[in-house]
């Protein structure tokens, strides 16, 4: 975990030095120059560098995204992957997509015991005639593809937060805690520091990414364990295309967080990436579709909502929303270039 936070550091400062705060102080909104790749949270800065690495030496935006997010995938302390949440039977079930240049889509939703459930979603864009996979017919799919089935086991963090959830088997959705920590700076400011769980876990249970690669082509991924001690059997929005991640070459991609269900009513990335074609900035086009999101709802009822938008146009221009502070995002587009940013709220 100390490795991780140093890791984490870093990205922030020693990978991105002093250059890097010059380009990205100015908001949460930006062009740089190509590739370059946007993802959620305070993960995003490994993820980044994951993808990254595929980036810059000319690879496929499509590969980027899947390698990017594996890396979360892959990480015990975060939310996303096996070493995720439980379901409220003590079962962590998966969820992820994965969009193409050409507008292909694979989807997996409710995964069992799958280390990547990314590398699934995109066998089934590439090896499928279909777009979703669920359940054990996913699990089916992942082993003939020749995945591994990984023991039926919670993370020790996960194990700990279900024991104490367990406790009171209260059903409510848990907003983003890093606003209860209140150690993210306000709008569109660099964050200084990883925000984690004092038990040293993410607390939130998503990443999405975004990449434009050299030639100008757009991917986009998501892959979540989705929300914690959900019902058995509920899908948020992350595997959901048009609601969780939209991609569309010709003009932009989006990618969600937050409280899926929310996200799945208004089919929001599909609505940020049609905003960015009538020519809204990313910025604006998700904050557009926040400000559906809380009228839907009323601003009372709102403000026990979380959910963050991220969107990147054709020109590698980015920006994000949310409805309340607490969100961030990484933005990386060269070797010491990996910056977190707090997205503008509002609430
Ligand atoms: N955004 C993740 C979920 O609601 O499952």
């Amino acid at each position: 975990m100390l490795q991780r936070r140093k890791f984490l550091q870093m990205g922030s400062l020693g990978m991105g030095g002093l250059f890097a705060n010059k380009i990205f102080a100015s908001g949460n909104s930006g062009i740089a120059k190509k590739p370059l790749v946007i993802s959620t949270w305070d993960a995003g800065i490994a993820a980044n560098k994951g993808a990254w690495e595929i980036l810059k030496t000319g690879g496929r935006a499509f590969d980027a995204v899947e390698k990017g997010v594996m890396v979360t995938e892959e990480s015990i302390n975060c939310c996303v992957g096996l070493g995720g949440n439980p379901d409220r039977e003590g079962i962590v079930t998966l969820d992820a997509c994965i969009m193409d240049e050409y507008g292909n889509a694979g989807s997996v939703l409710a995964l069992e015991r799958i280390k990547h459930p990314i590398s699934v979603a995109r066998r089934v864009l590439e090896k499928t005639p279909h777009v979703y996979l669920v359940g054990d017919g996913a699990q089916m799919f992942a082993l003939q593809q020749g995945f591994t089935l990984e023991p039926q086991k919670l993370s020790d963090e996960a194990a700990k937060e279900y024991k104490k959830w367990l406790d009171k088997s209260e059903y409510k959705p848990q907003i983003n805690i890093e606003q209860k920590q209140g150690n993210l700076q306000d709008k569109g400011q660099i964050v200084a520091a990883p925000n984690r769980l004092s038990n040293g876990a993410f607390n939130h249970d998503t990443i999405g990414m975004l990449a434009i690669d050299a030639n100008g082509n757009l991917s986009g991924s998501c892959t979540t364990s989705g929300m914690a001690f959900k019902m058995r059997g509920r899908v948020g929005d992350s595997p959901i295309i048009g609601a969780g991640l939209f991609v569309d070459n010709e003009v932009g991609a989006a990618v969600s967080t937050g409280l899926g269900e929310e996200v799945i009513k208004v089919c929001v990335t599909h609505l940020v990436v049609e905003l960015m074609r009538q020519g809204y900035s990313p910025e604006n086009a998700c904050k557009e579709a926040v400000r559906r999101i809380v009228k839907h709802n009323g601003e009372k009822k709102s403000k026990e909502i979380q959910v963050g938008f991220l969107a990147l146009n054709k020109k590698g221009e980015y920006g994000a929303y949310c409805i309340q502070s607490g969100f961030s995002f990484a933005v990386c587009n060269s070797d010491s270039h990996n910056e977190l940013i707090a997205s503008k709220h509002m609430i």
